[in-house]
């Protein structure tokens, strides 16, 4: 599976009466293999998460509770994806700057990453990334 740029990806769901499911399977629905998971919950009203470009990590972020913004730049375009339902899956390639904010109440944000954490894999320079300096 290739993907170019950022892309919601519509996950599999398995409407309930007794509650609906979704999955992801590596692979299947992402492009790379997944190395680590981590989630970002308890975010107090008005606060952003992000503010940073990776160097060589993708990540798959979805919603599984509640909803938030993910605003995306590659220095060039700026696009907003709206994560509100818990089968979106937003695949953000490398090198996209990211902000995360317009977290409601109780929202809980899981992200699948392609790579371990790396400090030097961020970018924390809006102007370094802006001019191309990795
Ligand atoms: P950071 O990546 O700055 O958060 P955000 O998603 O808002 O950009 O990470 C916040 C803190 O968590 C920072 O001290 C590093 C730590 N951290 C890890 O130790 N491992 C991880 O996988 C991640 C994503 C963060």
């Amino acid at each position: 599976m290739e993907i170019q740029g950022p892309k919601m990806l519509n996950l599999p769901k398995f409407p309930d009466v007794r509650g609906n499911l979704s999955v992801i399977e590596e692979f299947r629905q992402t492009p790379f293999k997944i190395e680590r998971a981590y989630w970002i919950y308890d975010v107090p009203g008005g606060e952003k998460r992000g503010g940073h470009a990776y160097r060589k990590n993708e990540e798959i972020v979805v919603a599984m509770s509640g909803s938030f913004d993910v605003v995306l730049d590659n220095g060039k375009e700026r696009v907003t994806f709206s994560l509100n339902r818990s089968y979106y899956g937003l695949y953000i390639p490398k090198g996209w700057w990211r902000e995360m904010e317009n977290f409601s109440t109780n929202s809980v944000a899981l992200i699948m990453a392609s790579e371990k954490y790396d400090p030097e894999d961020y970018i924390r320079d809006y102007s370094q990334f802006k001019n191309g300096i990795l």
